[in-house]
């Protein structure tokens, strides 16, 4: 899979994107990632990206031009599903990461809160994702976020394929409570049931404590 990432801040990405998961995938090349500096397409010696917004108000708006002129020097663009990461897009859930985990070139386009030229969104991207309900100072978090969903959900990122398919938000519940050796930490058992050898016992103890945990922590994922 390929993602070209469009921002005013390339050096964000360097650490994150060498580390674990990401790193692994790149090094195995099922990951091509490139980060793009946006003010390389601004036409001023002071590189602006920004300018007053019309109508007034407190702020700045990042102008169109760079934008359209980052993205259109990607090759393939125009095939790419070009998603500009903003607090007002589609909220990001499994489902959305599942979808674009099935496209073969992504342009992930990092906005500042403040805002972007609306053209940008209708002219440019074809998608308009936020990560969730809070305020960020940008999108390059919320790219970096996006970039890990999806990668990890591509055929040979994770060793174990089967653990893709009983994790929370793929059966509609949180996990289960895992423990591991010792059976007894600082006074803290570990539940009978999971030392008892019963299989059947564990699996149900599993799927109560599952039910049990969303009901009091997201009692919205059983609506659904
Ligand atoms: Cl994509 N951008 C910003 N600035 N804030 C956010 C967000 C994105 N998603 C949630 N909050």
């Amino acid at each position: 899979m390929r993602v070209d990432v469009v921002t005013i801040f390339p050096e964000y990405f360097s650490g994150p994107l060498d580390a674990g998961l990401l790193g692994k995938a790149r090094a195995k090349g099922l990951l091509d990632i490139r980060v793009r500096d946006l003010r390389v397409h601004t036409t001023d010696k002071h590189r602006t990206v920004d300018d007053e917004p019309f109508g007034g108000g407190p702020g700045m708006v990042m102008m169109a031009q760079p934008w359209f002129e980052a993205v259109e020097a990607v090759d393939g663009w125009e095939r790419a599903r070009r998603v500009l990461l903003t607090p007002a897009g589609r909220r990001l859930d499994q489902g959305l990461g599942e979808q674009l985990s099935a496209e073969a070139h992504l342009i992930l386009m990092c906005g500042r809160y403040e805002g972007i030229d609306e053209r940008v969104a209708t002219g440019l991207a074809t998608d308009e994702i936020s990560i969730g309900d809070y305020v960020l100072a940008g999108g390059e978090s919320a790219a970096l976020v996006l970039i890990e969903v999806v990668t990890r959900l591509r055929e040979g990122v994770i060793g174990e394929p089967e653990s893709l398919v009983e994790e929370s938000f793929t059966t509609g519940l949180l996990d289960y409570p895992h423990y591991t050796r010792p059976a007894e930490f600082r006074g803290m058992r570990v539940p009978d049931v999971l030392v008892s050898g019963d299989h059947a016992a564990i699996e149900r103890w599993r799927r109560e404590e599952a039910l049990r945990r969303t009901k009091a922590r997201r009692p919205d994922l059983l609506e659904r």
